[in-house]
């Protein structure tokens, strides 16, 4: 990819973009071994060797973040109110447009994908592609068979939605329960097992696609994704299911 040398800097080392020109002009800055003084020239981010006081750069064109998501945080880019997913992790990554890739409810915990690729964000969401995601829950009252039945065959909401099959096991106790959709809808848990009279006291995401979520990345705590970890999450994204 071809990119501005002052933009690569600057994204590369999260630096601003007036900071990466003073770089530039400082002579800190070579591309290929030869010093620069240009901000504007192109630079190509694959070939191109730019060092920076004689450290070689690396460029990431996106960055991918699982956040284990706190109660009570929003999943919003920005909120008047509340802390948002984006505020735990952006004083790391001040020059990225983070967004994150689906939503939790404010009540809800767990894995929370970030990111500034939009079409990654696009591609994990839509249906066409479902991409599962599971949760814990636990509830009010027993999951039956008739829900697990029920799940099976698309719940309708109260609304006349119809949803997609979702899988639901219940474990020993009856009051926890693991889920799994295919599909992103609005409350859709608590409006999925609300039609049985089912109330939902905790939920957690602990999943998305295949790759799962470390029991150690503690509430708050983020880690960004390799190459590997993402391909966990886009595994069988395009065959049918
Ligand atoms: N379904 C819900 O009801 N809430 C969530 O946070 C996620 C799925």
């Amino acid at each position: 990819m071809q990119t501005r040398l002052d933009k690569f800097i600057s994204e590369s080392m999260a630096v601003s973009r007036a900071d990466a020109k003073k770089l530039i002009s400082k002579s800190a800055v070579t591309v290929n071994g030869q010093a620069v003084k240009k901000s504007d020239i192109k630079i190509d981010t694959e070939t191109d060797e730019v060092k920076v006081n004689g450290k070689a750069l690396t460029h990431e064109q996106f960055v991918y973040i699982m956040l284990n998501k706190p109660e009570g945080v929003v999943s919003a880019s920005a909120d008047k109110n509340d802390v948002t997913v984006i505020d735990l992790v952006k004083d790391e990554f001040p020059r990225r447009n983070l967004f994150p890739a689906g939503r939790l409810d404010k009540t809800s915990t767990g894995f929370v994908l970030i990111t500034d690729d939009g079409q990654f964000a696009h591609d994990i969401l839509s249906p066409k592609h479902h991409v599962p995601k599971t949760y814990i829950v636990t509830v009010d009252s027993p999951v039956t068979d008739e829900v697990v039945q029920a799940f099976k065959d698309g719940v309708t909401l109260a609304d006349g939605q119809l949803m997609k099959s979702a899988t639901i096991i219940p474990y020993d106790d009856g009051y926890t329960a693991k889920i799994i959709l295919h599909q992103g809808v609005y409350h859709q848990i608590k409006r999925m097992l609300g039609v049985f009279d089912i109330g939902v006291n905790t939920l957690h995401r602990t999943t998305i696609g295949y790759l799962d979520m470390p029991d150690d990345l503690q509430p708050g705590e983020y880690i960004k994704l390799t190459p590997e970890q993402l391909s966990e999450i886009t595994k069988d994204m395009f065959t049918e299911n």
